[in-house]
This record gives structure tokens, sequence and C-alpha cells, in this order.
């Protein structure tokens, strides 16, 4: 949710450093985009409503001027419609001084005021620029100094870049509950939301915690606390490279991302199963003894995340006969809920910057509960704040809607379900060896399956004009349905609903009419409590009611055939493992529906990647 740069060195590169970064960013918001550079000249900024390739052209018929220091924004609107004025940076009185912002300031109505009343005149709508003109006003030659008077006056969530005129090789920087990593170069380091904003300089990053204020020039980087002490920030070094955030080919990121699915599987599994084929998960940094006594989990996650939580539930609880429970993140906290120190909740995030899950984990832990994150980015902030983190190794994801995080956190929540299950020493721990085997299987088939949809693409791109399709699952095909409905919503705008398939004759078979489109996950035949014959007959129902149904059933499944009208093909594994193979053709199928109707499948409209606020 915005994305902001800041690039300081010996080299007059600002504009194209911050510009290339704000491409690697734009996931982050696409309302607007701009740029700020110091020369000894003073501040200069461009900006534009719009995606960055208006801000492209603003610049090409209007260069900025040559700098080596420079900020950049790409915003996801909050305050503001997203206007030419609305677009950061934002300009302090005086013009001397440019702010980018991330996040909301609450208190930004009463801020404001108290300018207005002093006088100050506003040329947006925004909170930013309520913190550029109190900045100007608190500059007394000591911008850092500045920046912490500020900040202590702000409530809210707020990553906020400055610039002045006076200092023309420095950036401040402050964070509160909104990311900010420093990109540490040879002549030069960097300010990014995250590591993508400054990856094709250096892999060599230092995180910043809470309340903090970062002060950098081309040859140095200092931090200190919003209470004025200095403190160390943490370094680590990125594991993936620029490449890893280009497309390879493909036209989109989402494509290559659902093509990266069978990779970021393997690298999530990668180094957590010893020689004897046991699970070593060396993250876990909660006790075995603390782990053996939780009589209860949470998960708590948004979105996407969310339903790999619905699908953790079935395998976890199955495993290790302890009940989960999956609540959606900003729900959790506001409703009072019983947690316990023997309650593990588990974070899910590919961000790790999720504003909601934040808060739903500082709320657990407020109560006594250990926390562990299942996250995408190292050195975010749910990792950061959590008791313990299980990393998914799915490498950086642009695309706005999520595909192979999903996957990597499913993939990592049997991790953990296998893991508790081996260390609890239940009646399934013999079983462990073999779940981890046919797991250690998934990224070949997930390969077979994305080798056999050229059907399902050719149905995609004929459906273009369709209006309304329906996602049926029963048992952990039921989060698969509605992961397959909330990403033909994200990418196509098209209405679709995902229901538990048992859960059609309570209602929702109503909406059934001649030609309605009615994916069916079906689950596999095999298996003692099997819920096939279950689901071939909501196929029947919704068939005999004029549905026209696609049913992903597994290769040798014929009795589904006289019920379908297509049947997508995956290999079989067993029924708990089988999200990872069914969600695959709904992606497929959203990402070419979309791009058959010319959408933008990497950032689609209203969305954005990180969702950083409330
Ligand atoms: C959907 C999607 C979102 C995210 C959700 C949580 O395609 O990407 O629903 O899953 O916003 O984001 P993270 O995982 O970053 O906490």
């Amino acid at each position: 949710m915005c994305g902001i740069v800041g690039y300081v060195g010996t080299a007059q590169l600002g504009t194209d450093v911050v510009l290339e970064g704000l491409r690697r960013l734009e996931y982050r918001g696409y309302d607007s985009a701009g740029i700020a550079v110091v020369t000894p000249d003073g501040v200069d900024t461009r900006k534009k409503a719009g995606k960055l390739a208006n801000l492209v052209e603003v610049l090409d018929a209007d260069p900025l001027p040559q700098a080596a220091t420079a900020i950049g924004h790409t915003r996801w609107a909050t305050h503001g419609g997203p206007t030419d004025a609305n677009a950061h940076p934002h300009v302090g009185v005086g013009g001397e001084l440019a702010v980018i912002h991330n996040g909301i300031v609450e208190n930004f109505a009463t801020l404001r005021a108290e300018l207005l009343a002093a006088g100050v005149e506003f040329a947006s709508e925004t909170d930013t620029e309520v913190v550029a003109h109190l900045l100007a006003r608190a500059y007394a030659g000591d911008l850092t100094e500045a920046m912490r008077a500020v900040c202590l006056r702000l409530e809210g969530a707020f990553t906020l870049l400055a610039v002045h005129a006076d200092a023309p090789d420095t950036i401040v920087g402050a964070r509160r509950n909104s990311p900010l990593v420093v990109g540490l170069g040879e002549g030069a380091n960097y300010l990014g939301s995250d590591v993508a904003a400054f990856i094709a300089s250096t892999r060599e990053a230092l995180e910043l915690g809470q309340d903090q204020i970062v002060t950098i020039t081309p040859t140095s980087v200092a931090v200190i606390g919003f209470d004025g002490a200095p403190v160390e920030g943490r370094r680590f070094h990125v594991d993936w490279d620029a490449a890893a955030a280009e497309k390879g080919g493909y036209p989109s990121f989402m494509a290559k991302e659902i093509h990266d699915q069978p990779q970021a599987i393997a690298d999530t599994l990668l180094g957590r199963v010893d020689a004897g084929g046991r699970l070593q998960l060396d993250e876990m940094k909660i006790g075995e003894a603390e782990l053996r006594s939780i009589d209860k989990i949470v998960v708590v996650a948004c979105g996407t995340a969310a339903y790999a939580g619905q699908v953790a539930k079935y395998a976890i609880e199955h495993w290790c006969r302890v009940p989960v429970e999956v609540e959606l993140a900003h729900e959790f906290r506001y409703r009072d809920p019983v947690v316990s120190e023997r309650t593990l909740v588990v974070a899910i995030s590919q961000s790790g910057e999720t504003m909601d899950t934040i808060m739903a984990v500082r709320h657990a832990r407020e109560q006594g509960a250990k926390v562990l994150a299942i996250c995408n980015t190292n050195g975010s902030t749910i990792p950061r704040e959590s008791d313990a983190v299980l990393y998914t190794h799915a490498g950086p994801e642009i695309a706005v809607a999520s595909t192979k995080a999903f996957l990597a956190q499913i993939t990592a929540c049997y991790l953990l379900g296998l893991f508790l299950a081996q260390l609890r020493g239940n009646k399934f721990a013999d079983e462990v060896a073999e779940v981890l085997a046919q797991l250690h299987e998934i990224p070949g088939q997930v390969r077979q399956v994305l080798d056999g949809l050229e059907q399902v693409r050719e149905i995609a791109r004929y459906m273009a004009d369709t209006r309304s399709v329906l996602f049926l699952g029963r048992h952990v095909g039921y989060p698969v349905a509605m992961e397959g409905a909330l990403k033909l919503k994200e990418l196509a705008y098209i209405h679709a609903e995902g229901f538990a398939a048992g859960e059609l004759k309570h209602g929702p078979i109503a909406l059934v009419e001649p030609g309605q489109p009615v994916f069916v996950v079906v689950p596999s035949p095999r298996g003692r409590d099997s819920l096939h014959s279950k689901v071939v007959s909501n196929i029947q129902e919704v068939r005999a009611r004029g549905a026209r149904t696609l049913v992903i059933a597994e290769q040798g499944d014929t009795a589904v055939e006289p019920f379908a009208d297509v049947v997508i093909r995956i290999p079989r594994t067993s029924t708990l493992l089988s999200p990872l193979l069914a969600v695959v053709p709904l992606q497929v199928f959203a990402c070419e529906l979309a791009t058959a109707k010319g959408l933008d499948v990497d950032q689609p409209r209203n969305l954005a990647k990180s969702v950083t606020v409330e």
C-alpha cells in the first residue's frame, strides 16, 4: 500500500534509480506517482495521477535536473482521490522540503485545523501534506530532529521520507506500523518499502524497528528511536535477485508467478526434512514443551492467506487432533477472542505488513498467546513481532493477486501440522514420513497440471463475456472454491461466489439458471471417508437446473464424466494435499479470462499488494 523509494549516492543518478525502484514497487499502489530531487539549487518535484507510465511522460516532457538525492512514491489513495494535486511528494511551506508517505495519519484533521488556523495554505486533501507543513515549521537546521519532533505528534501508521534543500546529500526516513528497509550500497544508500525497491543495486539491507528514524547519506546510515537514542538496525542479506522480480518472458507477473509455483513449493520444503525423514524446523523458536501443551490453534490472516488457513484447519486437525479456528484478522481483535498461554496463534501473511494481521498478532500476544508467523517477506513486521517464523520461500510476488505465495503458505501450514504431529507423538506420527514423501511429489504434479491447461485457457477466452461464475467444493475443496472465486473477482471483475457444496441446497442453488457456469472441485473417490459421491450429487443438482459444469477431478475418476460439461484433470494425491493441485486451473482460468477482457492482471483496479491500513 503505497510504495516508497529513496536514493542518495555519489553519482547523479537520483531520478533513474528512483524510477527503477518505483517500477518494482508499483504493485503496492498505482493511483499516482511522483519524484522529488534535491540539488544545490533546491528541491524540485514532478508528479502525476495514474500509473507510473503517466509520470514517465511528464518527465520526458519536463525532465528533473540531475541529482544525487531523490525520493519517489507510488500511491494507493486513502485521504483524497487519485488526482495530480494529491499525488506525493508534498512540499512544505516555503518549498524547501518534500515529503512522501505510506500509511494514515489518524489525527490529521486536528493537525490540519491547527495549521489552517496558523495561516498555512493547503494544495491537496492529503494527510501527508499536513506532515510536510509540520516538518517545515519544526525545521531549525536539523532535518532528523525536525522529523523526530513531528513523529511524536502523529498518530496512526506511517512511513515518511523527507528531503530538504539545505542538505542535498541526506534523506531522513521514519516508520511506525508501516514498512521501511534500508539498502546498503557502495557510495550510495537506499530506502524502500521493501527490498524490491533497491534489489537491482544491492542485496545488503538493514531492517528498521518500530518508531525509528533513519538518516542516510551516500556513506552513512544512522538510526535513532523516536526518543532520540541511537539504535542498531539488524543487517540481512536478500537471498533473491533482481531477475526473480522480472517477468522472465511471461506476458505478466501473474502468469510468471503461476508458473513459479512448483519452485515455490519445492523451495518452501527445502532443507526442512532430515536424512531420516524427520521434519526439522530450525526457525521454530517456540519451545517443544510449549508446543506440546497447546490446546488450540487460531489462524489469523486475510484474503487468500486466510484461505490457506482454512486448508490448514482440515490438515492440522486431522493430523494433530488439536482444534484449529480460522479467523479473518480484522475480525479477531475486535470480538474479544478467547486465547490463552496454551493457544498457538498462526499469522499467515505474504507481505508481513498487512495491518489487520499485525494488529491481530499484537492482540494475541497481549493475551499471552504464542504467535507463529508464516510469511514470505524477510524482515517484515509480522515475523519481527511474532515469537517464531516459518518463512515461505516463494520469492518476490509482484502481481497484486496472490498465487505462488498461496501455495507456499499451504505448504508451510502442512509442515507445521506434520511437525506438531511428529512432536506430539500422536497416532498419526508414524505417517508423517509418508505424507512428506507425497508432499515432495507435489512440485512435479503442479508442473503436470500447468502443462495440461490449454483447454482451460480456451474456455476462459470463450467465457470473456460471462457475468457470473459459481465455485463449489467440500472439505479442503471448499477453500479452493472460495479462492477460485476471489481470483476471478479480483482479476476479471466478474461476480463470483465460492460455496461449500453441501450448503447449496440451503439457499445458493436459487442462483442457478440455464447456462450458469459452475466450477466444482471434486474430492478423490479413493479414501475411506471420501465425499466424492456427495459432490457428484451436487453436480447433478446444478446440472438439472441448466448449469454448465466445469469439473476439476483427479485422473482416472470416470464417475464425474456423465455429469460434467468439461472435466479438468489433476494428478492423484491425498485429499489433504489436493488443494495445491486443484487451485491451479482456477488461477489460470481467472488470469486468462481477465487477459481476454484486456485487463491488467498484475494491477487490478482498486487493489494494492500490501494493505498497510486497517
Ligand atoms: C488476493 C490477495 C489478498 C491477500 C491479503 C493478505 O489475491 O492477494 O487477499 O492475500 O490481502 O495479504 P498478505 O498475505 O500480504 O497478508
